[in-house]
C-alpha cells in the first residue's frame, strides 16, 4: 500500500514512545521506507538499537552530526513524503507551535513543507492545560493534523483523555494521506479569506467577525489535493502554500485582480467590507464636546463583480482563440435570512459561476466556528445542500464540486 513512500516518524520522550515500535512495523510491512529521528528523551523509553532495526535506518538524534553536504535537518525533511510525531509531548508540541529549534526533531519539523501528522499522548491534566491547548489549535491552524488522545487509563496511573490514539488510526490517517489523488496539481488557486480591515483614522478601524476559516480550510484542501495555491488574507497565519497579507478591500481587490491572468480557480471567501471611511485620518481623531460622531462611508468596488467583468472581457477580446484562461469564479454568499432567495439574486448580479450560500444567523455554524452548512447554486441554476460538517469536510466537497 505503501510502496516507495517515504514515512519519517519523530519520537519524543513519553511512556508511549515503546508502542511506536510497531507503528514502524506497520508502515514497513506495506512497504514504505521509514526512518527514525528521537528526541534525546525519547532514549530514555526506547532504543536506538530497537528503532535501527526495526526501520533499517539509522536513527536521527543529533542536530550536528552531518552525514553528508546537507545539514541534517534539511536533508531529512527534503526526504519525506509525510512526517509522523508520534508520541508528542506537551513540551515538543510547545516548541513546535512557538518555532523553537532545539533539537533535530523540533528543526526538522520547522524546515518540514509536506504533511505533518501530530500524535499527541501525556498525563490529562497537562491535556487539558491551557496553554497546551493554545499549543494545539497553533499547530491545527498552520495546517497539522492532529491526532487527539485517547480517554482511558494513562500510564501515571490517572483516568482521564491523554492516551495515545490508537496505531491503527495513526496508520489509517498516513495512508489517507499518502493516498490522496493530487488531481490538482498544475491548478492555481487563488482564494481570499478572512474580514476586511477598513481603516478610519491612524489608530481605528472597522471590520467584520469573519475569522477566515472557511477561505483557510479551502486553501488547505487544494493544497493538500496538488494545487497551487496563493491565499490572500486579513488573518495572520502561516502555511506551506503562498500567503499574501492584505487589510482593505481595495488591497484586495489589486492583490486578487493581479493573479486573475494565472489563476483556474479564484474563490472569493473573504467577507469584503460594503463600505468604507470617505475621509481617513493621517492621524488618532480627538474626543469631541458632542455626544454623537459621524464617519462617512463610501462603497468599496465589488471585487466578486469585478472578475466576473474581466472574465467576460478577456473572453470576448479573444473570440476566435481556443487557448485563452479565464477562472473559474466561485463567491461565497452570507446571508442572516432569505438565504436561498438572496443567493439566487446574488448568484445573477455577481456573474459568478458557483455561489456557496450559508447562513451566518446560526451559532452551530459560519463565522468563527469550525463547521459549516452551505448550499451550492451554479450559474445553470441548480443547486447542492452540503449538510452541516467541519470546514474541512465542506472545502473538500465545494473543491471536488467546482473541480471539472
Ligand atoms: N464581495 C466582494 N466585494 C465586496 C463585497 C462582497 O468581492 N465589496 C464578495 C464576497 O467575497 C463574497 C460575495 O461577494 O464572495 C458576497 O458577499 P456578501 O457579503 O454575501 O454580499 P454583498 O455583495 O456584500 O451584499 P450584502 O452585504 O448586501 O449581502
Amino acid at each position: 500500500m505503501l510502496d516507495g513512500k517515504n514515512i519519517l516518524i519523530g519520537i519524543t520522550g513519553g511512556i508511549a514512545a515503546y508502542k511506536i515500535c510497531e507503528l514502524i512495523r506497520m508502515y514497513k510491512r506495506s512497504g514504505a521506507n521509514v526512518r527514525v529521528i528521537c528526541t534525546p528523551n525519547a532514549l530514555n523509553f526506547v532504543t536506538k538499537l530497537t528503532l535501527q532495526n526495526l526501520s533499517q535506518n539509522e536513527v536521527g538524534i543529533e542536530e550536528f552530526s552531518i552525514s553528508d553536504f546537507k545539514p541534517e535537518h534539511i536533508s531529512f525533511a527534503d526526504e519525506a513524503d509525510i512526517m509522523v510525531i508520534a508520541p508528542a509531548t506537551a513540551n515538543t508540541i510547545g516548541k513546535v507551535a512557538n518555532g523553537i529549534c532545539d533539537n533535530l526533531l523540533t528543526s526538522v519539523v520547522c524546515a518540514f513543507r509536506k504533511p505533518i501528522i501530530i500524535a499527541p499522548a501525556m498525563n490529562c491534566g497537562m491535556w487539558e492545560n491551557i496553554f497546551v491547548q493554545n499549543n494545539i489549535d497553533k499547530l491545527s491552524a498552520a495546517g497539522m493534523c492532529i491526532m487527539e488522545p485517547e480517554e482511558g487509563f494513562l500510564a501515571c496511573g490517572s483516568n482521564g483523555v491523554g492516551r495515545l490514539c490508537s496505531l491503527d488510526k495513526i496508520y489509517e490517517k498516513t495512508v489517507e494521506f499518502l493516498k490522496q489523488k493530487k488531481y490538482l496539481s498544475g491548478k492555481k488557486f487563488v482564494i481570499t479569506a478572512g474580514g476586511t480591515i477598513e481603516a478610519i483614522d491612524s489608530v481605528r478601524y472597522i471590520s467584520n467577525y469573519s475569522s477566515g476559516k472557511m477561505g483557510i480550510a479551502l486553501a488547505d484542501i487544494a493544497f493538500e489535493m496538488g494545487a497551487d495555491v496563493t491565499l490572500i488574507t486579513t488573518v495572520d497565519t502561516e502555511k506551506p502554500y503562498r500567503i499574501i497579507r492584505v487589510k482593505s478591500a481595495f488591497d484586495m481587490k489589486s492583490a486578487v485582480e493581479a493573479e486573475f491572468d494565472k489563476a483556474d480557480y479564484i474563490i472569493m471567501a473573504a467577507a469584503v467590507a460594503d463600505y468604507r471611511a470617505k475621509n481617513i485620518a493621517d492621524h488618532k481623531l480627538k474626543k469631541t464636546d458632542a455626544e454623537t460622531f459621524s464617519v462617512e462611508f463610501v462603497k468599496n468596488p465589488d471585487i466578486l463583480k469585478g472578475l466576473f467583468e474581466l472574465k467576460t472581457n478577456a473572453l470576448s477580446n479573444c473570440s476566435g482563440q481556443s487557448a485563452i484562461k479565464s477562472p473559474i469564479i466561485v463567491g461565497f454568499c452570507a446571508e442572516s435570512e432569505n438565504l436561498i432567495e438572496n443567493a439566487k439574486e446574488k448568484i445573477s448580479k455577481k456573474g459568478c459561476d458557483y455561489l456557496i450560500a450559508n447562513d451566518i444567523s446560526r451559532k452551530d455554524i459560519g463565522f468563527s466556528s469550525d463547521y459549516n452548512e452551505v448550499t451550492i447554486l451554479k450559474k445553470d441554476g441548480t443547486m447542492k445542500h452540503l449538510p452541516r460538517a467541519s470546514k474541512r469536510e465542506i472545502a473538500t466537497k465545494i473543491i471536488e464540486e467546482i473541480y471539472e
